[in-house]
């Protein structure tokens, strides 16, 4: 009885969430999505084009990615702790047309190979940041272009800085070992 009960509510969560699973762990940050105007400004402060491939590590709903293939003809590659996001983001990339050239991985954004990246943006906070800095240092190859939204990287100095509707975006380039 009480298994049948279970096996019910199961099916129910099953079918409201699409299969998805809850995330493997805690996420660092809670989604909130870049808006528009700024994600495009990120892109283009990064000189996104159609031989990038655009890692978002914590992708949320994918927008970022699918704007870059959309607009830019960039491969895009979205890491997504959320399962459900994840398959939100892959309906939206087929809704728009760029399945084939965007992925979304579910997944922790520490543990994610970001080696194939030769553009990486990041909307996550400064914690995060800061713990992320050695893996962007030494995975990522010279000249892969970083931008974050909003929040520095610990105290890498940026080469550039803009303001979009008075948030901050701040642009590195992985020097040369
Ligand atoms: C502030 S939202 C930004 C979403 C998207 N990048 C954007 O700019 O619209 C941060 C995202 O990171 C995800 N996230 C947090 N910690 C993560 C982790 N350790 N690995 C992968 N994703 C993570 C969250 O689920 C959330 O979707």
């Amino acid at each position: 009885m009480v298994r049948d009960s279970l096996l019910a509510v199961a099916l129910t969560l099953a079918a409201v969430t699409g299969g998805a699973q809850a995330p493997s762990r805690a996420p660092d940050i809670y989604f909130a999505p870049t808006r528009h105007n700024i994600a495009d400004a990120m892109l283009s402060l990064a000189s996104v084009g159609p031989h990038d491939v655009v890692f978002d590590l914590g992708s949320g709903d994918g927008r970022i990615v699918i704007l870059a293939a959309q607009k830019y003809g960039a491969i895009g590659v979205g890491v997504e702790i959320d399962p459900l996001l994840v398959q939100r983001s892959r309906q939206v990339a087929r809704e728009g047309a760029v399945a084939h050239r965007v992925t979304f991985t579910e997944g922790d954004l520490f543990a994610a190979d970001i080696s194939p990246a030769t553009v990486v943006t990041l909307y996550l906070n400064h914690s995060t940041n800061l713990r992320l800095e050695p893996k962007l240092k030494r995975e990522l190859r010279p000249g892969t272009r970083i931008v974050s939204h909003q929040f520095p990287i610990g105290r890498w100095v940026p080469e550039r800085t803009v303001m979009v509707d008075g948030v901050p975006l701040f642009l590195w380039t992985v020097p040369a070992r």
